[in-house]
């Protein structure tokens, strides 16, 4: 299975966006995960298109991109030439999921699934086949440094059986209150890719909690 960290950039000193897109391409973390709040499916606006082309700029690391937005169909396209590898969508935030995914395919991005705290893991069930990724929010989407919600453990555990017993090849991702410290659990509840944002930009040394992290 692959184990791959996704550093948040949400949690970046945006004063030195540069340096610190800089610093994830250094480090061992594959990914680099892009946070687009609206304000509208979350109490919460982040950025957007400029600053991921800024990033992008910075990197050419795998731009893995969590729109939390309303109709994200209406965006994919754009996204994706913004530089964006993957694109999840919100399963709530969409009544046209199949068109989403469909947008998303013929951008050329892998596609992903998110799934808010209190969605049920069957809700993406029939979706399974059509999915690159499917990505357990592990807190309510919206602030990076809240706490992990216990229960997201489980959800990892059914959603592996899941795809296992589908004999699928989607990634499972977390995100929110990832840490050093519940690595290893994720890891071994089936997780693929851990999202982390303030557990790395706050430490005293990122690039070394990175491999903390990796080989929890
Ligand atoms: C929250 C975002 C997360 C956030 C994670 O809505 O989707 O990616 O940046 O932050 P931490 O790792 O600090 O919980
Ligand atoms: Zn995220």
């Amino acid at each position: 299975m692959a184990r791959i960290i996704s550093p948040s950039m949400l949690s970046a000193d945006f004063g030195h966006l540069d340096r610190d897109t800089r610093m994830i391409d250094r480090s061992a973390a594959e990914w680099i995960h892009i946070d687009v709040m609206d304000g509208v499916f979350v109490p919460n606006i982040s950025f957007g298109f400029p600053v991921m082309k800024a990033i992008r700029q910075a990197s050419p690391k795998f731009m893995d991109t969590h729109l939390m937005i309303v109709e994200p169909e209406r965006y994919v396209k754009r996204f994706a030439e913004a530089g964006a590898d993957l694109i999840t969508v919100h399963i709530e935030a969409t009544n046209q999921i199949e068109t989403c995914l469909q947008l998303i395919r013929e951008s050329g991005a892998k596609v992903g699934v998110s799934i808010k705290p209190a969605t049920p893991v069957s809700r993406i069930e029939t979706l399974l086949s059509q999915l690159d990724l499917v990505l357990i929010m592990s807190v309510e989407p919206g602030f990076g440094g809240q706490s992990f919600i216990e229960g997201s453990t489980e959800k990892v555990r059914e959603l592996r059986r899941m795809i296992d017993r589908g004999g699928y090849d989607t990634l499972i991702e977390i995100d929110g209150g990832v840490s050093a410290s519940n690595a290893r659990e994720l890891f071994d509840a089936g997780c693929d890719v851990l999202v982390a944002g303030s557990a790395v930009f706050r430490a005293a040394d990122p690039e070394n909690e990175i491999l903390k992290m990796l080989h929890a």
